[in-house]
């Protein structure tokens, strides 16, 4: 039986292989097919956007601190890349870790929009809010700022908008919506309301952004929320067979770690 591929989302960069949120993990990516990609903002001291998982620089850098107090500046002379320690395991992946890597200092998402809006091909950028209370509604303001100067904050087509904003924190998604109507957005989330687990979303959310924790548990949450309009964002999926179940049910997104080795996955079975 025919069913519909899902869009494979590098879930910050090819991160599997290159040190994630780094410019060699997004250009890995889009190399490897990539349909879209994945990232994480914050905001620097000095009002920048730059793509951080964590609060603090710690695990993913040679330095220390905490995003919210270190200028972009200061950031970009620490190295981002040479933590990824993880051997390759094929030739051609150890002749791309030994290319030169051309830059290793925080990556800004203005970069990274111009990287997505620079390709050739039409690759989607899902942007994710982090540190909603501390900073609640800075992240969006500035996000939805950047996005009006590369034209994205208004898509003459919404289903087809090149950024989507996710968050965990309702009150970011809402607010985001208020700021910027007609992007779409993903509401994130790792256990389900009872209304949610029904299919039943917020308005302001027009993706359900499930872990895939939960699909293993009620893979028919997809056919409910797509019964009640919603497409479903499902990360992060990176065994073969929860890369099968995610098409089995349904999902529109499959956010991975891996997107060459999915993409192969899914054009193979
Ligand atoms: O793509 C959504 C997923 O990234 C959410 O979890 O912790 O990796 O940001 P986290
Ligand atoms: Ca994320």
């Amino acid at each position: 039986m025919w069913q519909p591929t899902p869009d494979v989302v590098a879930h910050r960069g090819a991160s599997a292989h290159r040190a994630e949120h780094t410019r060699g993990a997004y250009e890995l990516a889009l190399e490897q097919g990539a349909d879209a990609l994945e990232c994480d903002i914050r905001v620097s001291r000095d009002g920048h956007l730059v793509c951080v998982h964590d609060r603090r620089i710690d695990r993913t850098s040679s330095s220390r601190g905490v995003v919210s107090e270190l200028t972009l500046a200061g950031m970009s002379d620490v190295d981002f890349d040479s933590w990824h320690r993880e051997l390759p395991d094929t030739a051609d992946e150890l002749v791309r870790r030994t290319r030169p890597v051309p830059e290793r200092g925080v990556l800004t998402l203005d970069e990274l929009l111009a990287l997505v809006h620079d390709h050739p091909r039409q690759v989607q950028l899902f942007v994710e809010t982090k540190h909603p209370v501390r900073y609640g509604g800075l992240v969006e303001h500035k996000l939805v700022a950047l996005l009006a100067r590369y034209g994205l904050a208004e898509p003459s087509d919404p289903e087809n908008s090149p950024v989507v904003m996710m968050s965990f924190s309702q009150a970011a998604v809402r607010r985001f919506r208020a700021a910027a109507p007609l992007v779409p957005t993903v509401l994130l989330f790792d256990r389900f309301r009872d209304s949610w687990r029904n299919g039943v979303l917020p308005p302001w959310a027009d993706i359900a952004g499930p872990g895939i924790r939960l699909l293993r548990e009620d893979p028919g949450f997809v056919d409910r929320a797509a019964a009640l309009g919603r497409d479903t964002y499902c990360w992060t999926v990176d065994e073969p067979a929860d890369v099968d179940l995610c098409r089995r049910s349904g999902v529109r997104y499959l956010a991975t770690n891996s997107p060459g080795s999915t993409r192969s996955h899914l054009a193979d079975s």
